[in-house]
């Protein structure tokens, strides 16, 4: 197919979206955000928590769902993209992988922290094993940060493709917590192979 007929067709598709219209009603950046709202009604993450770090933000909607539910906290998101600013979040611009921006994000919160979700994905490149192969490579560096910057009861969250890394990140998780699911929210894409794990309570 020709790249403007591929581009036309993302464009009627984003249109008869639902989610896409519904985000734009609630002043939500992206539709993503009804992926995390999904994930927080059932696994119960913004719960009683003041300190939060939003991997992969732009263009910010979880920023702006966990912005909404964490009144008196430290909220930090980062990105290789710069993000518009949001009330209450400190933004990062950087490649989370680089251990300088890891380093920042230790010394922001100066402890451990209550919540980690990761949304962190690839630009396609067009070839679904290469993006799900980095893509489960991004997940792994966010579990062995969270290792080092999670409370005991804290929560990571992290965005995974169902491929070849999906064994090997589901067996890391399950040595790493003692609560490990997998859960595909109605709001992501049918066609996506994308799911979310939840982790909770680091061994
Ligand atoms: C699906 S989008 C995130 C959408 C976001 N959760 C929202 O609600 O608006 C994935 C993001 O991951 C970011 N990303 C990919 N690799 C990254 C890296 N190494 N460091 C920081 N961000 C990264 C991309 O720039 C992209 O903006």
């Amino acid at each position: 197919m020709k790249k403007n007929k591929i581009s036309k067709n993302w464009i009627n598709k984003q249109k008869r979206d639902i989610y896409v219209r519904q985000s734009k009603l609630e002043g939500f950046r992206s539709r993503a955000v009804y992926k995390l709202k999904e994930i927080d009604e059932k696994f119960k993450l913004t719960k009683n928590i003041s300190t939060a770090i939003d991997l992969g933000a732009a263009p910010g909607s979880w920023s702006q769902y966990l912005g909404n539910k964490i009144y008196k906290g430290k909220i930090l998101a980062i990105d290789l993209l710069k993000i518009d600013p949001i009330k209450n979040i400190y933004f990062l611009q950087g490649d989370f992988t680089n251990q300088k921006y890891q380093n920042e994000i230790t010394d922001f919160f100066k402890k451990k922290v209550d919540l980690i979700v990761s949304d962190m994905a690839v630009n396609t490149t067009g070839n679904k094993n290469l993006d799900s192969i980095v893509t489960g490579e991004l997940c792994m560096e966010a579990i062995n940060f969270a290792i080092n910057n999670l409370n005991e009861n804290g929560v990571f969250i992290s965005k995974i493709f169902m491929g070849s890394s999906f064994n090997e990140i589901i067996s890391i998780g399950k040595k790493t917590f003692r609560e490990l699911k997998v859960f595909k929210p109605a709001s992501s894409r049918k066609e996506s192979k994308e799911s979310f794990i939840i982790c909770k309570y680091l061994k």
